[in-house]
């Protein structure tokens, strides 16, 4: 005898008590609280043949997008393909998704969690996992498109739809549509407070609009129902910490990164990303972080030549430019060559976007602004194709203005800071960009 849950979608097992445990995992998922592996752990513990809770946990460590959870990962995916025959078809596509990521074709492994909620389309993990995979590749409108899809299968009355609202807030505001995006953003918060996601993705616009003073103050005054207990806290604090450099406030920004963004212990790929990324953007400007780099470069060490995600590859070149490790720099330019040569879509990545990026962030690092510019500049319009937001990637904008600026490249410094300010008219850091754009020399004559 089969179950379903309480959405409607088929479970292949006999117990309820099981598959009402289950619902706990699956909304700790979508609230982002901890802790959704551990509370599967021991509903698998009792129920070893729960494959729903295997295919799981396959997919929630595989959608870490980071090495360190892959054997883990081998294991689950063992356990769950040991039941394969048991699965039903919802449960096998999971399955095959988290192989297909394990094997590292993540465009697959996406697409199967996408065929599942095709199918089933109240699958709220599926669509979960999907966006996941769509925010690692970098597709912006499927962030949004994925989530419309299935949209016309819930309402109010469907439990956790203030969380799929949440993942359609944060797709409608990768693919610039800022005003729904906020309008669906405040409705999901609305509806549950815990949803750490739908608060992201408000903070997103207001980071995209330069809305600066709007987004601290969305931050600050939701986080005493989003933040308790909240795994991915340390994200949402570091569009704080963006907020406050925008803001001009670089102490307020370490201040946040030693209270807030680092508070987890760097523990997985995704606190690093922002880690680097945060202490990267300061060192930019001139501001000396201390130790800090150090302490991140640590933590990324051992992934050093893990050739694994380009995207975090580039955040942990920037720890190793920034804590001068010159070895490490080495080891991992080498690991990157060696995926690009590889097989599934992280060498793609890693050809297409993620070597010359390393390239261009080491010649930065060494002071030869020319050459980074050479290297970031035509990758700069592609960089989607290795994953991450808008706001993540503006990294690589950010570079290229400050080293214009240092080369004297007065037309290309012009172009990237009236960009910005176009976007961000308000923002400390373009406004002083674009006073020292002006103390350059003049163009040459036409
Ligand atoms: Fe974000």
């Amino acid at each position: 005898m089969s179950l379903t849950d309480v959405r409607g979608n088929p479970v292949s097992h006999s117990s309820a008590e099981a598959v009402r445990r289950f619902e706990r995992v699956v909304t700790l998922m979508n609230a982002f609280q901890a802790d959704p592996i551990a509370e599967v752990d021991a509903l698998l513990a009792e129920y070893p043949d729960f494959v729903m809770g295997h295919a799981f946990r396959a997919g929630a460590l595989a959608t870490t997008a980071d090495k360190a959870f892959e054997g883990e990962l081998v294991k689950t995916l063992a356990a769950a393909e040991a039941l394969f025959d048991k699965a039903n078809d919802r449960e096998r596509l999971h399955i095959a998704a988290a192989r297909a990521w394990l094997k590292g074709q993540f465009e697959l492994a996406t697409e199967t969690w996408g065929r599942a909620a095709l199918l089933f389309p109240r699958d709220v993990t599926a669509v979960q996992f999907a966006q996941f995979g769509d925010f690692f590749l970098g597709y912006s409108h499927m962030l949004r498109d994925r989530v419309a899809r299935v949209l016309p299968h819930w309402d109010k009355a469907v439990p956790n739809y203030g969380f799929l609202l949440g993942m359609h807030a944060f797709g409608l505001e990768e693919s610039g549509d800022y005003a729904q995006a906020e309008a669906v953003g405040r409705e999901a918060f609305a509806l549950d407070g815990r949803d750490a996601w739908a608060v992201h993705a408000v903070a997103h616009v207001m980071e995209m609009q330069g809305r600066a003073a709007d987004g601290a103050e969305w931050l600050e005054s939701t986080s005493a129902s989003w933040a308790p207990n909240c795994m991915f806290a340390y994200h949402n604090w570091w569009h704080q910490a963006l907020f406050s450099i925008d803001a001009g406030n670089a102490g307020r920004a370490l201040k946040l990164f030693d209270e807030k963004v680092s508070a987890g212990g760097f523990g997985q790929a995704m606190e690093l990303v922002d880690g680097s990324a945060l202490l990267w953007r300061l060192s930019v400007l001139g501001y000396d972080v201390g130790k800090r780099w150090g302490d991140v470069a640590d933590k990324w060490a051992p992934r050093a030549e893990d050739g694994y995600y380009a995207f975090n590859d580039l955040h942990a070149m920037m720890a190793f430019i920034g804590a001068d490790r010159r070895p490490e720099q080495k080891a991992l330019m080498a690991a990157a060559e060696r995926a690009a040569e590889g097989l599934g879509t992280n060498a793609m990545m890693t050809r297409e976007i993620g070597i010359p990026a390393l390239k261009g962030f080491l010649a930065f690092g060494n002071g030869a602004h020319g050459e980074a510019i050479e290297r970031l500049l035509p990758v700069r319009g592609k960089a989607n194709r290795f994953g991450g937001s808008h706001a993540q990637r503006d990294i690589l904008s950010w570079t290229l203005a400050e080293a214009a600026l240092r080369t004297g490249d007065r037309a290309l410094a012009e172009g990237l800071i009236a960009e910005r300010l176009a976007q961000k008219p308000e923002s400390r850091v373009n406004l002083a960009w674009d006073e020292r754009v002006c103390r350059l020399p003049g163009r040459l004559a036409a």
